[in-house]
C-alpha cells in the first residue's frame, strides 16, 4: 500500500507568533493514521518547530546543491539531516521561476538529500502554453529524466513525486481529477518502464494546485493520487485539517 501523503507548503507567509499558533494547532488536530502529515514552513522556524511538534513531519522547502563552503545564504542537506529532518522541497516551480534553478541544479539538490539519507519531495509540472501546446507529458518526462536515468531503485524508493501544474498554483484553478490521474498514471507508467511495477507502485505522487477542502476529496479520490502539496489552504488549520481528512 502507497503512503497516502498531505503535504502544507507554507512558502514565504507567517511572522513569527502566527507561525508559532498555526502549527500548534495543527499539532492539536486528531488526523487519520494511515494519512503522513508534513509541513514545509519557513526555514528560520524549523529547528525551534522541531521540538514541538508531535503528530506530524517537518519539510524544508529548499536545499543547496552544494555540499558545504562558500554559498551565501544557502543550507546544506547536511545540516538539514544534523537537525533530524526527513523531508525537503526540491524543484518548485517558484524556485525554477524566480531562481533560475535548472534540472541539473535540481536534480543536484536531490542527489545531496539521499546521501544525507533524506527524502526529496520532488516537484515536476508544466506550463499553461505546454498545456495548451498540448506537451505537458513531454515537459514533465524531461523534468524526471535526471531520476529516471541517474537513480537506482532503492534511491528512487525515497522520493515523493509533487505533480504541480504551474498554471493551477496560487491561481484558484484546478487540474480536473481526470487531467491529475492522467499525469499521474503517466509518471507512474515512466517508472514502471524503467524500474519495475513494484517500485512504480510504491511511490507516492501527489497532487499540488489550487488544492482546497472542496475540490481535495474528488482528487484523491483517483486512483493514483496519493495525496497533495497544499499552498494557500495550509495557512487556515481548519481548511488543511479538512484536506487531510478527504481520503
Ligand atoms: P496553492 O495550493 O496555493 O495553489 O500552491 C500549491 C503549491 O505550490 C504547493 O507547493
Amino acid at each position: 500500500m502507497r503512503k497516502k501523503i498531505v503535504a502544507g507548503n507554507w512558502k514565504m507567509n507567517l511572522n513569527r507568533k502566527a507561525a508559532f499558533q498555526l502549527i500548534e494547532t495543527i499539532d492539536s488536530l486528531k488526523f487519520s493514521n494511515n494519512v503522513e502529515v508534513i509541513i514545509a514552513p519557513p526555514s528560520i522556524y524549523l529547528e525551534s518547530f522541531l521540538g514541538k511538534v508531535k503528530n506530524f513531519n517537518i519539510s524544508s522547502q529548499d536545499v543547496s546543491a552544494n555540499d558545504n563552503g562558500a554559498y551565501t545564504g544557502e543550507f546544506s542537506a547536511a545540516m538539514l539531516s544534523s537537525l533530524s529532518l526527513k523531508y525537503s522541497i526540491v524543484g518548485h516551480s517558484e524556485r525554477r521561476l524566480y531562481h533560475g534553478e535548472t534540472e541539473e541544479m535540481i536534480f543536484n539538490k536531490a542527489k545531496q538529500l539521499l546521501k544525507s539519507n533524506m527524502s526529496p519531495i520532488y516537484c515536476c509540472g508544466e506550463l499553461l502554453e505546454d498545456r495548451k501546446s498540448e506537451n505537458h507529458f513531454k515537459v514533465v518526462a524531461s523534468q524526471l529524466q535526471p531520476l529516471l536515468d541517474n537513480l537506482n531503485s532503492d534511491e528512487l524508493e525515497k522520493f515523493i513525486i509533487a505533480y504541480e501544474p504551474v498554471w493551477a498554483i496560487g491561481t484558484g484553478l484546478t487540474a480536473k481529477p481526470s487531467d491529475a490521474q492522467d499525469m499521474h498514471s503517466y509518471i507512474r507508467a515512466l517508472i514502471k518502464e524503467k524500474f519495475s511495477s513494484s517500485i512504480a507502485d510504491q511511490i507516492s505522487i501527489i497532487y499540488g494546485g489550487s488544492c482546497k477542502p472542496d475540490n481535495a476529496k474528488e482528487l484523491f479520490s483517483m486512483e493514483d493520487v496519493d495525496g497533495g502539496l497544499i499552498g494557500g489552504a495550509s495557512l487556515d488549520a481548519d481548511s488543511f485539517s479538512a484536506i487531510i481528512n478527504s481520503f
